[in-house]
């Protein structure tokens, strides 16, 4: 298997940007793989680039990453030290369409052996599609939120906490559910202090 015999982070880049049998990486501009620190104690998980994340080639630098780097800055995180970013599809879906069950679980080995390589202490899962994805459920957002999960992946011993939140676009266009997603950033926070 491609992803499992990634050694580093940077085998695991090379196996994704080879991978041929995914078709949105034809339609796609650029591979989409990780920014921050991978020795950051936070790993954020999204769903997939979206226009700005394609031309860049770098995880949520458009509206809603600008949004998730204010979250994290709003208890004390920052993408060059604390936090290592990523998204569930490392291409762009054509028009930002949601990705389907078959391209998320083609994508899924890759993901789960970029879990085990940065290992890191806990998981902010970014909307419903890398929620329902690392959490193998169908339950949506709205249930998922704010409740601490485990992400458990092969080649790592312990499960990893996991928070689901709400996604950063889905904030910008519902903004009144941004009270929740405090609510749920101030876990993580309070989760990581009792971790140091
Ligand atoms: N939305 C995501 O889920 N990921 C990105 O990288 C950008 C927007």
């Amino acid at each position: 298997m491609l992803a499992a015999g990634a050694g580093s982070l940077a085998e695991l880049e090379a196996a994704i940007k080879a991978f041929e049998g995914c078709p949105l990486r034809v339609t796609a501009t650029n591979t989409v793989f990780a920014d921050g620190n991978p020795n950051g104690a936070v790993m954020v998980i999204g769903e997939a680039p979206g226009s700005e994340e394609d031309r860049q080639g770098l995880p949520f630098v458009g509206p809603a990453g600008q949004l998730l780097d204010r979250m994290l800055a709003a208890i004390g995180l920052s993408r060059a030290e604390d936090a290592y970013i990523t998204n569930i599809l490392p291409w762009r879906p054509p028009g930002n369409r949601t990705p389907n069950p078959g391209e998320i679980a083609m994508c899924l080995p890759f993901m789960e052996r970029h879990i085990a390589l940065v290992q890191p202490k806990l998981i902010v899962l970014a909307g419903g599609t890398a929620a329902k994805a690392l959490l193998g459920t169908a339950q949506g957002i709205m249930r998922l939120r704010g409740q601490w999960r485990e992400v458990s992946v092969p080649g790592r011993p312990a499960p990893i906490p996991a928070m689901p939140v709400f996604h950063p676009a889905f904030l910008l266009r519902q903004p009144a559910h941004k009270r929740a997603a405090w609510k749920d950033l101030l876990a993580v926070r309070k989760r990581l202090a009792d971790m140091r």
